[in-house]
């Protein structure tokens, strides 16, 4: 795909990888309408960058995504969606609010890009070229079970992306599915391990559309890949080890 000329729409795109996916969408030449909650946030993103222009909206919230619709429908032809915007939360299935807990996680982090990419798709598919991006995590190898809400929705966006692509195979779409690792961002902040930077997400995603590539697997999760295919029961123990001794993000 090229991306010079284009139009996407980034959420959660004031901060983290859907800053730094904006960037570099921007360096590539396309104008960028980032999403996120908190207007102070996202003003600070666009800052004097005239190809960036952004929308106040909440996307665990159905109204306010049908307001994302219906803006995105009136606006310039939009050719590339990326549904980045996401929380991840220690969830105690114990716990008595778990149930609030996990459907707004499940709201925000699976039922957003489904819905957005679902009420886009006749824009998308009426353009010479677009694509839609969706980023799910490596942790769909191997969930770690302090985030259920996170693990199932993000286990969704995975296979939602491959229903996607399979459905539009004869279309000019092109639907990529982001796999980052640990990355240092305000989600990942609680997390003691290793961790890559945003900019490099966003960079290996921009350079990932213009080449077609299906799956983007970033850093550990290229190994993650093929370990939890060989020895799925290891890979889950050992990476719930490791998710037991450090903090994740509340
Ligand atoms: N960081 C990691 O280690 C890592 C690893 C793998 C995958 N990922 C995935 O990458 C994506 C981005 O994560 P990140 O690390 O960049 O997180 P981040 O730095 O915490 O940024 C999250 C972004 O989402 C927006 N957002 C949060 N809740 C929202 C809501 N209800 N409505 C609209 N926007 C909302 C935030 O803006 P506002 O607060 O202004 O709304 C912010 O711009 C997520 O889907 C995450 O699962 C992250």
């Amino acid at each position: 795909m090229e991306l010079d000329g284009k139009f996407a729409v980034v959420t959660g795109g004031g901060a983290g990888i859907g800053l730094a996916t904006t960037a570099a969408l921007r360096v590539a030449g396309a104008n960028v309408l980032i999403v996120g909650r908190s207007p102070e946030r996202l003003d600070a993103a666009r800052g004097t960058d005239t190809g960036i222009t952004s929308f106040v909206a909440d996307l665990a919230e159905e109204r306010d995504r049908d307001r994302l619709v219906a803006h995105l429908a009136e606006n310039r032809p939009l050719d590339v969606v990326v549904n980045n915007a996401g929380t991840m939360t220690d969830v105690d299935l114990h716990d008595r609010d778990v149930m609030w807990k996990a459907k707004h996680e499940l709201a925000l982090d699976l039922w957003a890009p489904m819905h957005l990419t679902i009420a886009l798709l006749p824009i998308l598919l009426s353009r010479r070229e677009a694509a839609v991006v969706n980023v799910s995590t490596g942790l769909i190898y191997a969930p770690f079970g302090r985030t259920p809400g996170y693990a199932a929705a993000k286990a969704g966006v995975h296979a939602f992306t491959q229903a996607l692509r399979h459905q539009t195979r004869h279309d000019a779409l092109q639907v990529l599915e982001v796999l980052p690792p640990t990355v240092d961002t305000e989600l990942a902040s609680g997390y003691g391990g290793s961790k890559i930077k945003p900019e490099a997400v966003g960079t290996a995603g921009a350079k990932a559309l213009t080449k077609g590539t299906a799956e983007l697997r970033l850093g550990r999760v290229k190994f993650l890949y093929p370990m939890s295919r060989l020895a799925p029961n290891a890979i889950f123990s050992m990476m719930n080890k490791v998710a037991g001794k450090v903090g994740v993000t509340k």
